[in-house]
């Protein structure tokens, strides 16, 4: 009995143990989760500037944009309260795909600067609270890496297995039918060893073969290089692309497809795209990523796929990437109407899962520039869209000032992109500002006496102050930083949405029509007081929601007062 006593104390006590040790651990995985989710904000309240370093600026005059440019432009960014760089490759290349084609993952091309210059641009980013993020780029090298020099240098290269090698099909040619993104077989034969190498780009950028172990452990070592310099983040090439199929079978023809569009549009790509596999390779360097516990590292993924596919790559939980990037709004046009855009945003978020973190993209340098797509007169509309939607708004390097595509004379193209990739439009003089060299890589838009950033800055009324009020708006208040969103009205021109969390709610319309447009918002009832306008005159002008008036491409960003209530969600 007495023994029975004693055991139940004992017993009673491991139980209040055993209560305290899953209180205590529960407790310790909250904490952990909140802190994690501390460390993240950064990504998520502010802005991503996408840089297209050729043509930012160059500071040594030869024509082309460099490192110390960008360093010398940084209060630019203060000036606009941008707080996260993102640089496309600036590694040593033959500049075969413009940096893409990389032959020294650890090294800075000349064409830049060099890493005294790199580390410069990251302690000045730094010091000025801003974030800096780089391009990674794991699926190909350049065909002079020493990697694959060694490993066309002879079928028993310890290297061979690096890439990815296989001999000519039965009959001779190819191996299989695989296409490059760029057209053409996506096999290039090498005489010396008798065996053809896989290329999804171009020739001269064979693929890793990620499948082999030591490349993903010299992958990581690039990661380690510029995670211990103190990069804070990266942004992943191609990564649909990363591995294929292992028995290398054909891919078939779509049962419908467009005969006028580009060879690779022709087959579905079920053995090159987008395989289990990427995702295990996505969550390892997750992983990696996450052993810097001083600061939060980002990983953004470039995922050129349907959305299933895209949103795959968030992982399942939250162990791939930050977020794939939404490409959804680069298939704007002038054919587009309000409509379309609602259509755009509403099914990427209806595909977002529950906690996970959306993003928005305009432009970037693979497509042709917003303002030349959808009509210059649209960029206002479109950068307050762009920054008030739900999550991180990613801005290409100009979309802020307005500008459009270079006419690049096809005779002297040498890139299909070239006329979104045009220098950067600093002021009205020589070169835009650009340069003082006197040939520069790429021509300046013509339009860059009235479009460019100085003159903008003197105008209180530009779309660069537009712009700057739209990143201070993000983050003055907090209903921008969380995700409370809900349309209201849409028709064929005019798209309306609230942003609200709390006590703090905004109304946001927007004319994406051909005329100017006069009615009443019938999902939301009450007045409010515009805080931005795109045309920025009307702020402080008291507004009813039942009778707006915007002209045509206007768009107002409406602080709703406390007695506005949403009627009925006509939407979403
Ligand atoms: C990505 C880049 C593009 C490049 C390709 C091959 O899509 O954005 O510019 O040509 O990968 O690296």
């Amino acid at each position: 009995m007495e023994f029975g006593g004693f055991g139940s104390i004992i017993a009673a006590f491991l139980a209040a143990l055993f209560v305290n040790v899953v209180i205590f651990t529960v407790w310790k995985g909250y904490k952990e989760r909140k802190e994690q989710e501390k460390r993240k904000k950064w990504w998520k309240e502010n802005v991503i500037y996408h840089i297209y370093p050729r043509s930012f600026q160059d500071s040594s005059g030869d024509g082309n944009g460099d490192l110390r440019g960008i360093v010398n432009r940084l209060d630019y960014f203060e000036f606009l309260g941008i707080k996260i760089l993102y640089l496309s490759p600036i590694f040593t290349s033959p500049m075969v795909d413009n940096g893409y084609d990389v032959s020294d993952f650890k090294d800075i091309d000349p064409l830049f600067g060099n890493m005294n210059d790199f580390d410069e641009l990251l302690k000045e980013t730094h010091a000025r609270g801003m974030k800096l993020m780089l391009d990674f780029v794991p699926n190909h090298t350049s065909d002079q890496h020493p990697w694959f020099l060694e490993s066309r240098s002879s079928r028993h290269s310890p290297k061979r297995d690096w890439y990815v090698w296989l001999n000519p099909a039965a009959g001779g040619g190819p191996p299989n039918n695989w296409v490059s993104v760029f057209g053409g077989s996506a096999w290039s034969y090498d005489a010396k060893t008798g065996q053809y190498y896989l290329h999804q780009f171009c020739a001269e950028q064979p693929d890793l073969n990620l499948r082999n172990i030591e490349v993903r452990q010299a992958l990581n070592e690039v990661l380690m290089f510029w995670l211990d310099r103190g990069v804070d983040g990266f942004r992943v090439d191609a990564v649909p692309h990363l591995v294929e199929d292992s028995k290398f079978r054909d891919e078939p023809t779509k049962s419908e497809y467009d005969p006028s569009r580009p060879q690779h549009d022709h087959l579905e790509h079920i053995f090159t795209k987008n395989l289990d596999y990427n995702h295990k390779i996505v969550q390892e360097w997750r992983a990696l990523l996450d052993k810097y516990k001083d600061s939060y590292r980002i990983l953004i993924g470039e995922i050129m796929a349907d959305l299933p596919d895209v949103i795959r790559y968030y992982g399942g939980r939250n162990n791939e990437f930050d977020f794939p990037f939404n490409f959804g709004l680069l298939g704007l046009d002038d054919t587009k109407t309000a409509e379309d855009v609602y259509q755009v945003i509403s099914e990427y978020l209806a595909a977002l899962p529950r906690g996970k973190w959306p993003n928005w993209v305009l432009g970037n340098h693979d497509v042709p520039r917003i303002g030349s797509k959808v009509g210059p007169e649209y960029c206002r509309a479109l950068n307050v869209l762009l920054l008030t939607l739900p999550g991180t708004a990613i801005t290409y390097y100009g979309e802020e000032i307005g500008m459009t595509d270079a006419k690049v004379p096809l005779k002297s193209q040498k890139d299909f992109r070239d006329p979104q990739r045009s220098p950067m439009q600093w002021c009205s003089e020589r070169h835009a500002g650009f340069s003082s060299g006197t040939k520069l890589w790429l021509p300046v838009a013509k339009n860059f006496k009235t479009v460019n950033a100085e003159a903008q800055k003197l105008d209180p009324t530009s779309m660069l102050h537009l712009y700057r009020e739209l990143v201070r708006l993000r983050s003055a208040y907090k209903c921008f930083k969380g995700l409370g969103f809900k349309v209201v009205y849409v028709d064929t021109s005019i798209l309306a949405y609230t942003r609200s969390e709390g006590h703090c709610k905004f109304l946001i319309v927007i004319n994406f029509g051909h005329e100017s447009w006069t009615g009443a918002l019938n999902g939301i009832s009450g007045s409010g007081i515009v805080e931005i306008d795109s045309e920025m005159k009307m702020k402080g002008t008291s507004i009813q929601f039942d009778k707006i008036a915007l002209h045509k491409a206007q768009a107002l960003v409406i602080q709703m007062t406390e007695k506005n209530e949403l009627m009925k969600i006509v939407l979403n």
